[in-house]
């Protein structure tokens, strides 16, 4: 039997958040369903964010209520605070992601907050979602480098991934925002928060503005990780994270790890299906 390994979806979320033009509501809601076709686990598909923030994901509860819910499918939903998590729980979200992120630079720019002020933020929403026995994952930003402090220290990653972990995140997922990561950085960087975090507790979320992201999932393989975050059509980026990319496209990942051997379980041919309708979005958003 082969290795299995699982895509996270993220392109309703990380990939629609950096969209330049409004995405109504009906075109979010049939691609989280085009989405839901393709044998995902999970699916991250909302924000509850400040719309001053990130306008693009206004309307979350709406697409939460729109949506056709595949049996087996956990739609997950940022949460950056309680008001966040309130909005998330009332909207039937099935799991919760709270944010941080390695270097102090890109946590003020994100969420206003140092890097530690920002963690004490989150306990609240951790301890609220465990409370009712909601998962949360946890988010580590700017793993590799990032665009206000230059090129991260491994040990700081370990630090936030530790904490996050500890304070009850069943899942730590580890992103190169900006997407300049090389397989010998992020090996670096897996090594040391393997050393705090079990490895099958860890996520590569890895954007590919290099052109390395699939290296650095081969990285990553070596070292035992065997979650990996994509976006359909390779959707996405941060708005505040200047000029990084989108996520790894969840089709170019999921070939590559079925050429390697390994098992998505995911039906390739809704895949592309996804995958077209996510580009869509965006040549009718005007950047294709
Ligand atoms: P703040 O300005 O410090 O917060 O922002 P505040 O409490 O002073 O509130 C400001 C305003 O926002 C108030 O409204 C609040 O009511 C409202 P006003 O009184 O001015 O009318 N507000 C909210 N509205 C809706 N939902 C909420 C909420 N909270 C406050 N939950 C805050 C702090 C965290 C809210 C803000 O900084 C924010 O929303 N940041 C989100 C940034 C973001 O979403 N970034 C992208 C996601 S992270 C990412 O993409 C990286 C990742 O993909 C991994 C990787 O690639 O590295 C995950
Ligand atoms: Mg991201």
């Amino acid at each position: 039997m082969s290795d299995a390994v699982e895509i996270y979806e993220v392109g309703p979320r990380d990939g629609l958040q950096n969209e330049q033009h409004e995405i109504p509501v009906a075109d979010k809601v049939a691609f989280v369903d085009a989405l839901s076709r393709v044998g995902f686990g999970r699916i991250e598909c909302a924000s509850f964010v400040s719309p001053k923030w990130v306008p693009q994901m206004a309307g979350s509860d709406a697409v939460l209520a729109g949506i056709t819910r595949a049996p087996g499918v956990r739609y997950a939903a940022l949460t950056p605070n309680m008001r966040g998590f309130s909005d998330a729980q009332a909207a039937g979200a099935d799991e919760v992601a709270v944010f941080g992120s390695a270097s102090e630079g890109f946590s003020r720019a994100n969420v206003n907050a140092g890097v530690d002020e920002a963690i004490d933020r989150f306990a609240p929403v951790i301890e609220a979602a465990r409370s009712i026995d909601l998962p949360v994952r946890g988010y580590v930003s700017c793993v590799v480098d990032c665009p206000y402090d230059g090129p991260t220290d491994p040990a700081a990653v370990a630090r936030v991934a530790d904490r996050l972990f500890a304070m009850g995140c069943y899942e730590i997922s580890l992103g190169d925002t900006l997407g300049h990561g090389t397989p010998d950085a992020i090996a670096r960087m897996v090594l040391a928060v393997r050393e705090v975090v079990p490895v099958g507790r860890l996520a590569g979320h890895y954007h590919d503005t290099g052109g390395r992201a699939l290296d650095n999932v081969d990285a990553s393989l070596s070292l035992g990780i065997r979650v990996f975050d994509a976006a359909a059509g390779g959707l996405g980026g941060c708005p505040y994270a200047p000029g990084a990319a989108g996520n790894v496209a969840t089709e170019a990942l999921a070939a590559h790890l079925e050429r390697l051997g390994y098992a998505t379980g995911l039906d390739l041919a809704a895949l592309n299906d996804a995958a077209a309708m996510a580009q869509r979005m965006r040549s009718a958003a005007g950047q294709g």
